[in-house]
């Protein structure tokens, strides 16, 4: 199986869990190219793919508008073949109620700008990436961590994200595109 997987990151963690995807899917004999959709160019043609996985991350309620635009400009192709949305955000950490409506919000939000409504929608719990912050944001987000009961030690990075529940997700996709019928043009 040929998996296309196009990635929006802001810090680095999305990127982290698209190499994770990739390499797990590798491993169990699938091909996977990996994009950054900054640098999206014709050799990341969902057309040429046989599934496509498009992972970005949350900042203020939005994802990247480098995702916005891929998806728009290749929704028909995205659509015609098994695809996934992999939202990466802190809200997908937690129980509360409302961090979850919140996401809803947040996807309804980014389906209405690309018109794509994904296959699966699988939230990825990020990670306090402190270390890449400035002054400012470094303060908001320890002043955030405290509030979720996260370590504030900004001194080094602190990862929520579920590596084996991704790999379980991982594998789901895989096992769903290698089902799906080939020649899809899109
Ligand atoms: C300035 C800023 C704003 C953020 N806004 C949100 C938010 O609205 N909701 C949320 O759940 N997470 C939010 N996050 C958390 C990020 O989604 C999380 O850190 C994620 O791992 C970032 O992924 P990236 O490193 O690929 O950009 C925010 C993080 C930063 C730094």
């Amino acid at each position: 199986m040929k998996l296309l997987l196009v990635y929006g990151t802001t810090e680095g963690q999305t990127h982290k869990v698209a190499r994770f995807v990739a390499g797990h899917l590798a491993h169990r004999g699938h091909q996977t190219r990996i994009v950054s959709a900054i640098e999206a160019t014709a050799a990341a043609n969902p057309r040429e793919f046989d599934a496509v996985v498009i992972a970005a991350s949350v900042h203020t309620g939005r994802y990247q508008s480098a995702i916005i635009h891929f998806v728009r400009k290749h929704l028909a192709a995205i659509n015609a073949r098994p695809n996934a949305f992999l939202s990466i955000s802190l809200s997908a950490a937690s129980n509360d109620e409302n961090d979850a409506r919140g996401l809803d919000r947040c996807v309804a939000d980014f389906t209405q700008r690309t018109g794509w409504i994904p296959q699966h929608t699988h939230h990825v719990a990020g990670a306090f990436r402190y270390r890449s912050y400035g002054l400012l944001k470094r303060w908001a987000m320890r002043y955030i961590a405290r509030r979720k009961g996260v370590s504030t030690d900004t001194s080094r990075d602190h990862e929520l994200t579920d590596w084996p529940e991704l790999a379980r997700f991982a594998d789901l996709l895989a096992g769903e595109a290698e089902r799906a019928p080939r020649n899809r043009p899109g």
